[in-house]
């Protein structure tokens, strides 16, 4: 099934990066009688499935919104399990990482991470900076307005010492100090679990994602669902602003 539904995709028109809110964890636990930290500890297998199908059929960035800025709203209980959850996953998956030639990067506030989480997330980083086959990027501590803001704070210091002209700034010169910076923007952006907003996410970057919601809760999303988002986003026509007749296809 998987299989039939892989060979649909069509390699050139892959997208080259997909950024996926892993939403429902919390309601698959409840679901299944459990407390949430379950939901979340099985949504770690689903990380899994969704990178190795990512790097499998060639997609160069997968972008993973695991901690936004506001989670820490969660209890606190919560908030520690996933923060353990977090160091334990990434020290347990560095050598499959590795295995796989797949780099690590993160982007949001990492700096106000406890200490732990930080360290594994920049040991994690470090071990597998050469890595070439595709980049896996989670997002932690992050949230878009917050992104964009000290995006704007730092060009706002760079006038303020003359390194910039305010004529000067341009799309480019804004990117270049997003977290994201280098990384080229998504084409497809996944939302699990029937929700369908956006959430304070790559709010800049994904000025023309293609969006795509699922009903599927977060911790039973497996390859085959990736398969079926790649074949929708496939699917649809990307115009850019312009009509059917001036693209060339
Ligand atoms: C959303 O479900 C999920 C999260 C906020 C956390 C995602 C974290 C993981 C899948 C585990 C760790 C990941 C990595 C990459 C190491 P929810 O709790 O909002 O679910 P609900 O909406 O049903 O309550």
């Amino acid at each position: 099934m998987a299989e039939d539904l892989k060979a649909k995709i069509i390699t050139e028109k892959l997208p080259k990066h997909i950024a996926v809110i892993m939403d429902g964890n919390g309601r698959w636990a409840k679901k299944h009688g459990k407390p949430r930290v379950f939901g979340h500890r099985n949504g770690v297998k689903a990380v899994r499935e969704t990178t190795e199908a990512a790097a499998e059929l060639g997609v160069e960035y997968l972008t993973l919104y695991a901690f936004s800025t506001e989670n820490w709203n969660r209890p606190r209980l919560e908030v520690n399990a996933l923060m353990t959850l977090l160091v334990e996953t990434i020290r347990g998956e560095v050598s499959t990482l590795n295995k796989n030639n797949i780099r690590l990067q993160a982007i949001g506030d990492i700096n106000k991470l406890p200490s732990k989480s930080q360290k594994a997330l920049l040991e994690g980083i470090e071990e597998t900076k050469n890595n070439t086959r595709m980049t896996l990027v989670l997002a932690l501590n992050y949230s878009a307005k917050w992104e964009i803001m000290q995006a704007v704070k730092s060009i706002a210091n760079q006038i303020e010492t003359k390194q910039l002209r305010s004529e000067e700034i341009n799309e480019q010169t804004f990117e270049n100090e997003l977290s994201t910076s280098g990384i080229p923007d998504p084409e497809l952006l996944i939302r699990t679990s029937g929700e369908t907003r956006v959430s304070n996410f790559l709010l800049w970057q994904i000025a023309y994602a293609e969006l795509y919601f699922t009903p599927i809760l977060w911790p039973e999303f497996r390859k085959e669902h990736l398969y079926r988002a790649i074949i929708d986003f496939q699917n649809r026509e990307r115009r850019f602003g312009q009509i059917s007749e001036q693209l060339t296809r």
